[in-house]
């Protein structure tokens, strides 16, 4: 069997909404945040369906005995934002995962190569592979960030078929690399565009989504 990747666009009315929030160059910075945060618990929620490990147990009503499927609070599970753009999505997505630990890592593009280059890694030495994951990057242009991020975290042991990454706008070029790469991972992004320009953003995209969410 020959895996692919999967990419997932979900026809939400919320994530539609919010993505055109987000693409609205008028847009202030406050809000642009907001609709990250937003972006971040409506794609999180589509990325958690299937993927979180549930247990069947019974509980106790006032009343009766009954059966309950319960998230499992000791299965391994993190969140891999990607500084600092990632860092907008992050609290939409630990409202819903609030076991997951969170770890950070800091990526820059050279603005002339469009190379990544990493300054800060908070990631553990070792990841079992049973850890599920969850990461952060509204963009993805060339792929090469979120590729760093996914050589650092399988050297540690990360298996890339428990991993979802979340993404805002992703262009072609970025998911024609990772599915050449990791072909077993999994993708929910509320945008697929066309093309980049000629110094690396996506188009139509939403311009430089660090800038914007910070203020910057
Ligand atoms: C942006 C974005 C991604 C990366 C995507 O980060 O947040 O991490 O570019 O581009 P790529 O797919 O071509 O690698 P940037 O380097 O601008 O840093 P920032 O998040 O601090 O603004
Ligand atoms: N990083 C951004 O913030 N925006 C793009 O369009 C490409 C990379």
């Amino acid at each position: 069997m020959t895996l692919q990747l999967r990419v997932y666009v979900p026809e939400h009315p919320l994530i539609q909404h919010w993505l055109g929030v987000a693409r609205d160059r008028h847009t202030p910075s406050v809000l642009f945040k907001s609709a990250m945060t937003e972006l971040g618990r409506w794609l999180t929620y589509e990325a958690s369906r299937q993927w979180l490990l549930t247990g069947e147990t019974t509980v106790e009503t006032p009343l009766a005995e009954c059966p309950a499927t319960l998230i499992m609070p000791d299965s391994p599970m993190m969140i891999v934002p990607i500084l600092r753009a990632g860092l907008s999505l992050l609290d939409g997505a630990q409202t819903l995962l609030p076991l997951a630990s969170t770890y950070h890592v800091g990526l820059v593009r050279d603005e002339e190569t469009l190379e990544a280059s990493c300054y800060l890694n908070k990631l553990p030495d070792q990841i079992s592979p049973q850890t599920r994951i969850l990461i952060l990057d509204p963009m993805l242009a060339t792929g090469g960030s979120m590729l760093t991020v996914l050589e650092e975290l399988t050297k540690r042991g990360a298996d890339t078929s428990l991993m979802r990454i979340i993404s805002v706008v992703a262009a072609h070029v970025a998911l024609q690399k990772l599915s050449q790469a990791y072909p077993s991972l999994t993708i929910y992004t509320a945008a697929i565009d066309e093309h980049l320009n000629d110094v690396g953003y996506i188009v139509p995209g939403l311009g430089d989504a660090g800038d914007r969410a910070f203020g910057t």
